[in-house]
Parts: structure tokens; C-alpha cells; sequence
């Protein structure tokens, strides 16, 4: 007969090494991306700013492309002026794209680590290089 007991901890243990290093990994995030700012146009910019400051871009950049299209599409107003009073053309591909053009590096290395998948790009293009 054999001793159930001993191996129902033998398989409990062995369970246990198994899992413990999906459960040891769990709470620790892997590696942050980071989006590479190495594109000809940033490379040129005498100061390295993007419309709105890194930290409020990193927190908002999707409400500010909503509230671009919508004033595009319902006001026909297409000047952003940013808060330190810079004036940008609000276009998704000829102002984001013309400076990130590097959308693999950039938008999507961060998209692919938050899992979120930005539909824009079935009708936008993702250069300004690639648009008409
Ligand atoms: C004039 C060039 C330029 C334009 C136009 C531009 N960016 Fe940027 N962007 C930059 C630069 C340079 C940085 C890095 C700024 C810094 O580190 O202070 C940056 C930073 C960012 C960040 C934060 C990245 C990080 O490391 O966390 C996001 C997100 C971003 N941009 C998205 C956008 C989007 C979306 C648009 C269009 C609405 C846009 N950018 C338009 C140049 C630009
Ligand atoms: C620093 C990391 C980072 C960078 C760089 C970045 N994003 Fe994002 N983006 C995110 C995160 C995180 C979300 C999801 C945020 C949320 O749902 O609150 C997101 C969401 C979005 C959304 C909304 C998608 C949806 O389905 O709700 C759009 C549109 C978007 N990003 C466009 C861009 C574009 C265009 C670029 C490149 C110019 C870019 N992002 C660069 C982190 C980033
Ligand atoms: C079904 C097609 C379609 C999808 C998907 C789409 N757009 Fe658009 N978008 C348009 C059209 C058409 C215009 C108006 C034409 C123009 O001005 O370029 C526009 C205009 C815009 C504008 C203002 C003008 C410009 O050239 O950028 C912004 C900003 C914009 N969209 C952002 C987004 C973002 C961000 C997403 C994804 C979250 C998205 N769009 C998804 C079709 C689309």
C-alpha cells in the first residue's frame, strides 16, 4: 500500500516550487519602458520639449488628442496654443508624428507594456513621412 499522505506532500511540495516564482514575480512590474526620443526632429529641437511638459504629457496625452480632434472635427480650430504659449497645429500625424516618428520606439513601447491598443492608426498615418 502506499502512504498517501507522503505523497500528497511530495506533490504539494513540488506544486510549491513550481509556483513560487509566478507568485515571486507578481507584485514587481517588469522593466518600464522607456520611449526613445531619438528622432531627427527632437534631435534638431533647441529645446527638447514636447507641447505640455513630459509629466503632464505621460499623465494626459489621450484626454489631449480627444480634446484635439473634437476641436478639428467640431469647432474647425486647429491652433493649440500650449500653456507656456506656444502655438502647434493640432494634427495627430504632422505635429505628435512629425516629432515621435519613431512610433515603435515611442508610443508603442509604452502601449505594449500597459496593454493598450490605440485604434487611431487604421485611418492615421503613423509618419508624416508616410502621409500624403
Ligand atoms: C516639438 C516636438 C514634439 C511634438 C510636436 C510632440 N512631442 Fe511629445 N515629446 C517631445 C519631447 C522632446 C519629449 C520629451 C520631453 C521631456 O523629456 O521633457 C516628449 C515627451 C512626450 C511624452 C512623455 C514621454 C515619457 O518619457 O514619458 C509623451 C507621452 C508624448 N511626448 C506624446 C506626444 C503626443 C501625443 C503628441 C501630440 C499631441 C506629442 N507628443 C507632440 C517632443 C514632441
Ligand atoms: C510613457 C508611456 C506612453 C507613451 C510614450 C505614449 N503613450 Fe499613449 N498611452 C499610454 C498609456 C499608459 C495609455 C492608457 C492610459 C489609460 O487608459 O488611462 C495610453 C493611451 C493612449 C491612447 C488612448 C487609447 C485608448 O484606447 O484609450 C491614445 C490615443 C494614445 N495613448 C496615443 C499615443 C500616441 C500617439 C503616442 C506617441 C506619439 C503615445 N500614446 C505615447 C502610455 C504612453
Ligand atoms: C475611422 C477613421 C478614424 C479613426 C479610427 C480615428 N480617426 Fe482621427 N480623424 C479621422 C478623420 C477623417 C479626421 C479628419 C480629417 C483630418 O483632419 O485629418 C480625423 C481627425 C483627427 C484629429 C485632428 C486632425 C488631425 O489631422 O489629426 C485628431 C487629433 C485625431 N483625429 C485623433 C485621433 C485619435 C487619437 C484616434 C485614436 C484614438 C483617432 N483619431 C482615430 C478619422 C479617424
Amino acid at each position: 500500500m502506499y502512504n498517501g499522505g507522503k505523497i500528497i506532500v511530495g506533490i504539494a511540495i513540488f506544486v510549491g516550487l513550481f509556483v513560487f516564482p509566478i507568485f515571486y514575480n507578481m507584485g514587481k512590474p517588469s522593466a518600464m519602458p522607456e520611449p526613445k526620443l531619438d528622432t531627427p526632429v527632437i534631435n534638431q529641437l533647441d529645446e527638447k520639449r514636447c507641447v505640455e511638459s513630459a509629466d503632464y504629457m505621460r499623465a494626459n496625452h489621450m484626454q489631449l488628442l480627444d480634446e484635439w480632434r473634437d476641436s478639428v472635427l467640431r469647432d474647425g480650430n486647429f491652433v493649440y496654443e500650449s500653456s507656456n504659449g506656444k502655438k502647434y497645429v493640432m494634427s495627430l500625424q504632422n505635429t505628435c508624428m512629425h516629432c515621435h516618428s519613431n512610433k515603435k520606439e515611442f508610443c508603442d513601447s509604452c502601449h505594449t507594456y500597459a496593454n493598450v491598443k490605440p485604434y487611431c492608426w487604421s485611418c492615421h498615418l503613423e509618419s508624416k513621412e508616410k502621409a500624403l
